[in-house]
Parts: C-alpha cells; sequence; structure tokens
C-alpha cells in the first residue's frame, strides 16, 4: 500500500501556472508529458487545452501523488504512469510513443509530500525519516545516516546543502548513532540546530535544520543525477520544435538545467533570463520564492525554423 498523503484534496498550488501555459503552448491534438505530475495542478492546466484528441502522460515516482492527481484529472485524456523521469524514454517507448510535443518537470516536492508526517521530508513534524518518494525504493534517510562515514555525511550537506557547519554537524551524528540511532525527524532537528550557533539576539532567518534537511533529501533520491539523465535524453523524447520546460527550486538543479539548455547542437533558449514568480503569487503560494522557469525548443533540421516564444 502506498503511503497516505496528509488530505484527500491537494493542498500543492502550482507555482508560475500561466508562465507553464505561455512556454509550453499546448494546443489541442498534441502529447504533453508532465514528468513530475505531483498533485496534478499543471497537468490539469494543460490537458484540459489538449481538447479529446490530445494526451498528457503523467509521470511521478510517488504512487501516493499519483493517487491524488487522478481524483484531480479524472475524465481528461490523461495516462498516468508511476516511474523516475530518468526512465522517460522507456516510459514512451512501452507506451508506443515515439516523441512528444512538449514535456515539463516541476522538480522537488509538493506541499502535499512536505505534511505528510510519515514521509520524514519535514523538520517541522516528528515522523520516522525516510525522505524516499518512492516509498519502496532505495534507502531511507535514517539508513544513510546510520551508514556513511563522518566525512561522506559532511560532503552531502556541504555539497547538496551548501551548510557551513556541515562537519561540526556530521561529526555530532557520528557520535549521537554510538549512543542510538538517529530514526526520527525530530531528532535530527534537534541536533542540527544544537550545532549551528544563532545569530547574535536574534531568531535565525530560516530554520538551521533546513539546508540539512535539503541535502539529506537530494541524496536520498539522487536527485541530482536523476536530473542529470533526464536532461540528456530530452532531445530524443521530443519531436522537432517540441517544448522543455523546467522549473527548479535550488541552485543545483538551475545550475544543471541552464547547462544543458546552452547546448546549441539540440536548443533554441526561450527563456535567455530564468522566469520567477511576482510579488503577488509570492504572496499567495510562498513556494514560489525560489522557483526559477527555462524553457528551450528543440532545433529542427533548418534551425531558422524554431521560432522564439518570448
Ligand atoms: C513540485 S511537485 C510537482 C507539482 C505539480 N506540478 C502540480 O502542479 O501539482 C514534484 C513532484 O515530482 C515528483 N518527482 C520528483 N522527482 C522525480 C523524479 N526523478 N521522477 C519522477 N517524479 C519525481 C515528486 O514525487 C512530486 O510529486
Amino acid at each position: 500500500m502506498s503511503p497516505q498523503p496528509s488530505s484527500a484534496a491537494p493542498r500543492h498550488v502550482p507555482v508560475l501556472p500561466a508562465e507553464v501555459l505561455d512556454a509550453l503552448a499546448p494546443a489541442p491534438g498534441q502529447t504533453i508529458v508532465d514528468a513530475t505530475v505531483g498533485a496534478g495542478g499543471h497537468a490539469r492546466l494543460i490537458a484540459e487545452r489538449l481538447g479529446p484528441t490530445g494526451r498528457l502522460i503523467g509521470l511521478d515516482q510517488d504512487a501516493s501523488m499519483l493517487d491524488l492527481a487522478r481524483a484531480r484529472l479524472a475524465g481528461l485524456p490523461v495516462t498516468l504512469v508511476q516511474s523516475n523521469f530518468d526512465e522517460l524514454a522507456t516510459e514512451l517507448k512501452r507506451l508506443g510513443i515515439e516523441k512528444v510535443d512538449g514535456i515539463l518537470a516541476d522538480l522537488g516536492v509538493c506541499s502535499d509530500q512536505m505534511d505528510a508526517p510519515d514521509r520524514g521530508f519535514s523538520f517541522q513534524q516528528p515522523g520516522p525519516l525516510d525522505m524516499r518518494m518512492d516509498a519502496t525504493l532505495g534507502e531511507p534517510a535514517s539508513s544513510l545516516l546510520a551508514r556513511l562515514s563522518e566525512r561522506e555525511l559532511a560532503d552531502v550537506f556541504w555539497q547538496y546543502g551548501e551548510e557551513r557547519f556541515s562537519r561540526r554537524i556530521a561529526r555530532r551524528i557520528v557520535d549521537t548513532r554510538r549512543l542510538e540511532p538517529l530514526a526520527t525527524t525530530d531528532q535530527l532537528a534537534d541536533l542540527v540546530r544544537r550545532c549551528v550557533p544563532w545569530p547574535k539576539g536574534r531568531r535565525p532567518a530560516i530554520d538551521p535544520a533546513t539546508r540539512v534537511f535539503q541535502a539529506l533529501r537530494i541524496a536520498v533520491n539522487d536527485e541530482l543525477g536523476a536530473l542529470e539523465r533526464f536532461l540528456a535524453d530530452l532531445p530524443r523524447c521530443l519531436k522537432p520544435g517540441g517544448r522543455a520546460v523546467i522549473i527548479s527550486f535550488h541552485s543545483l538543479e538551475d545550475r544543471r538545467v541552464k547547462h544543458a539548455f546552452r547546448e546549441r547542437a539540440h536548443w533554441q533558449a526561450l527563456t535567455r533570463k530564468p522566469i520567477q514568480a511576482g510579488e503577488e503569487e509570492i504572496q499567495n503560494n510562498p513556494r514560489s520564492r525560489s522557483a526559477k522557469l527555462r524553457a528551450a525548443q528543440l532545433v529542427t533540421e533548418d534551425p531558422g525554423r524554431a521560432g522564439r516564444a518570448s
């Protein structure tokens, strides 16, 4: 049985919805992939524009998110597949689809995953230290914390979280695990908070546990490896002139997307600078604050035919 999301109705609010539609330009009869279908917010907006002859293929590696998306997308021309997006080419082949008109990826985790204490993504509620997006595969965060050396832990916190106190935190984890296993989110969050000095006289702007939790989640799910394999596969999954739209939430992801779309042999950029949310969206949906959208079009045989969207 898949782990349960926090409620039956999705809580996740899609970021940059108008900008996604503008960049992806879905049209009746097209086949579009939402590689991170999540709670189905973007997918619904896209599928509504595809008409009865179009089709949206929605991928997610998290079975509980597919359950949410299924309810939200009922009645629309949608096929949902549980898969990592680094398997996109294989999944399309399995569905008998050679190439598609557009591909969206909205990276990271949904609010619904963050809010489910049993998933262990959030330091704000006690729960088991799991953090796997596919709860049936790989190693939970608690097992990584028990297995990695002090040096490896420090590298994870530094490389994926840019945590300045990575070594101190790694040392404290190794000392602690000699006495008791680190098994819960509140145990780890408390440990990190005790290692990181607070700025004098004021609360830190973000909880000191934020960067360590982000880093562990990236490591547990091999998020950067999956993103690199996905980016490398995109050109063979898209029709010439097809569009790829990627929303990232931290510089480690955005750097990889920017680099991939610079490959002139494949891509004509549709966004010179990443598109970011305006003040109003940030107020209504604080998660959109760090979102960066980049879009590119697969070059046709005649590069002159691939026009700029904006
Ligand atoms: C930010 S949410 C997407 C939200 C969605 N756009 C919406 O409007 O509801 C990201 C989703 O991508 C999924 N995900 C993250 N990395 C993935 C990967 N490598 N392969 C497949 N799904 C992934 C997560 O499980 C999560 O449900």
